[in-house]
């Protein structure tokens, strides 16, 4: 397994649409594995392929408190989202920032498992939020998108601040 490494906001290639996994093999069996390993190292509970830039449909999530209950999503579609919750996101892409998004309460998620064997998942709470903000990254879509321009303004200014600090 490898770590690696993940793309930062305003990375233009957080806003590439990840194309489906035609066919799961052990090349996506190791970016999962590899991607699982860098969420863990980082430390976070989710990550899309499209953050450390490959733009392929796969999601690694994790919202267990022991960090024991990895779950794997190939070429995930969400429906039959159900009611709202607001609650403070944030993001290994957008690393110290954190701010409230409007989520649906319960999806359903269809996708295929490492095996590429269909399969499908009532979730709510966390992890149908971290479910919708990691299908968002796969359709080029950060979670600051959802805020104000204004808040995107001085997120950008915060960030580019940061990167110099640490240059
Ligand atoms: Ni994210």
């Amino acid at each position: 397994m490898a770590l690696l490494p993940i793309l930062r906001f305003p990375d233009p290639r957080l806003k590439k649409v990840a194309a489906p996994v035609v066919r799961v093999d052990d090349s996506i069996r190791k970016l999962a594995a590899d991607m699982a390993e860098t969420m863990y190292e980082a430390p976070g509970i989710g990550l899309a392929a499209t953050q450390v830039d490959v733009h392929q449909r796969v999601v690694v999530i994790d919202v267990s408190e022991e960090k024991s209950e990895l779950r794997v999503f190939i070429n995930p579609v969400l429906s039959h989202c159900d009611g709202s919750q607001v609650g403070e996101e944030g993001c290994l892409s957008v690393p110290g920032i954190y701010d409230k998004v409007e989520r649906a309460e319960q999806v359903t998620v269809d996708y295929l498992d490492l095996d590429g064997q269909a399969q499908s998942l009532r979730a709510e709470g966390l992890l149908a939020v971290c479910l919708q903000h990691e299908v968002d990254h796969l359709n080029g879509k950060v979670f600051v998108d959802h805020l104000s321009s204004l808040k995107q303004t001085r997120i950008k200014n915060k960030l580019a601040k940061q990167a110099r600090v640490t240059a």
